[in-house]
């Protein structure tokens, strides 16, 4: 069970003039899943170098319970990086990949043969250890790979973009045996990804890192109920944004007042709702009711998205198919979204 806890790091590249982490602070708490979240280039492979002790910090520090580690050499550690691209030996059988760390520790063979089978059988490859990395399919591979960093019952497991080369149906299947396999060890995990459902589905708490610099640092549903600024919210797909200012307990907007959830925090500028809070209404006596124009439908499968205006603001709503299936564009009707949907940020 090991605590991690990153302050204010920071990483410049040799030749490079911008940062690409501008000093990222994260506590991670012992057995926990952290994703770190953020799109191609925004610093997630750099972090996971600095934890496992790959690269250099520029400045900042890594801490393990409490003890920095940014002097203890990488093998030392007790942290396993799964690499983004580099899966598995190539010129060894499945069985050495996966015994690999545990004969760099010495370990008697008899044990080692054992763990072995163990494990493979946990990540739900049987009868393949005499098989080579390249008569494998890709995700049978990544498999391999989370047997092989887990049998060494690491302090601290990094997975960096583990998924990433799969089928949907897949990577489903194995995000679940991650959690699965994490929960059972109790390892503290950061997992990085790129793809937010992945994040919002395997994560105690995210990270959502852009451009090097940290956003917001959360569970899940935060970032969907209370996101930090418009940036974070953008990213978890919330399009509506109306400026305004707020009185009492209601905000004032250009398209109307909107009563707000008691406990909100006062914190002006823009009122947000996302798509899929916005309820039909029969008339306009609810609260936060509002009569608009459908100017846009788009069927999307699962849901069909209307863009919505009023006065000179337009905005996204997203319903289930049959409950609207008789409006088309033109059609004037009456929305309603409730106070505990409604959120405000300063920018
Ligand atoms: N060795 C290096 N020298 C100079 N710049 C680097 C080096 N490695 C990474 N960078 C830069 O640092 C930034 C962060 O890179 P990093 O690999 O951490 O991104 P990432 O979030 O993992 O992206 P991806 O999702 O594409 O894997 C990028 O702008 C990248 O070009
Ligand atoms: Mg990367």
């Amino acid at each position: 069970m090991t605590n991690v806890s990153i302050k204010n790091l920071t990483k410049i590249y040799q030749g490079s003039t911008v940062p690409s982490l501008k000093s990222l602070s994260l506590e991670i708490n012992s057995g926990t899943l952290t994703s770190i979240l953020g799109p191609s280039g925004c610093g997630k492979t750099t972090t996971l170098k600095i934890i496992a002790g790959l690269i250099n910090q520029t400045s900042g520090d890594v801490a393990f319970d409490g003890k920095s580690v940014l002097k203890v050499k990488p093998e030392k550690r007790g942290a396993v990086m799964v690499f983004q691209n580099h899966l598995l030996f190539p010129y060894m059988n499945i069985y050495e990949n996966v015994g690999f760390g545990l004969r760099m520790r010495n370990l008697n063979k008899a044990e080692i043969n054992k763990k072995i089978y163990e494990m493979l059988k946990l990540v739900q490859l049987p009868n393949i250890e005499n098989r080579m990395p390249k008569e494998l399919s890709g995700g049978e591979q990544q498999r391999v790979a989370l047997a092989r960093a887990l049998i060494v019952q690491p302090k601290v497991l990094l997975l960096d973009e583990p998924l990433s080369n799969l089928d949907n149906h897949l990577r489903i299947e194995m995000r679940n045996l991650i959690k699965d396999l994490q929960k059972k060890f109790a390892i503290t995990t950061i997992f990085v990804t790129h793809d937010q459902e992945e994040a919002v589905e395997i994560s105690d708490q995210i990270a959502l890192v852009l451009n090097g610099k940290l956003e917001q640092f959360d569970k899940p549903e935060n970032f969907f109920k209370r996101p930090a600024n418009m940036k974070t919210a953008r990213f978890f797909g919330c399009k509506n944004f109306i400026s305004g200012t707020l009185k009492n307990n209601k905000f004032i907007s250009s398209i109307g007042e909107f009563y707000l959830p008691k406990d909100l925090p006062i914190n002006g500028g823009f009122l947000i709702f996302r798509p899929e809070n916005i309820q039909i209404g029969k008339d306009d006596k609810n609260m936060n009711t509002m009569k608009v124009k459908v100017i846009e439908r788009i069927f999307l499968g699962k849901q069909t998205r209307l863009k919505l205006a009023i006065k000179d603001e337009i905005f996204e709503a997203t319903f289930n198919p049959y409950e609207v299936k008789n409006l088309i564009e033109g059609n004037d009707i009456y929305i309603n979204i409730p106070p505990s949907c409604l959120w405000t940020i300063k920018n």
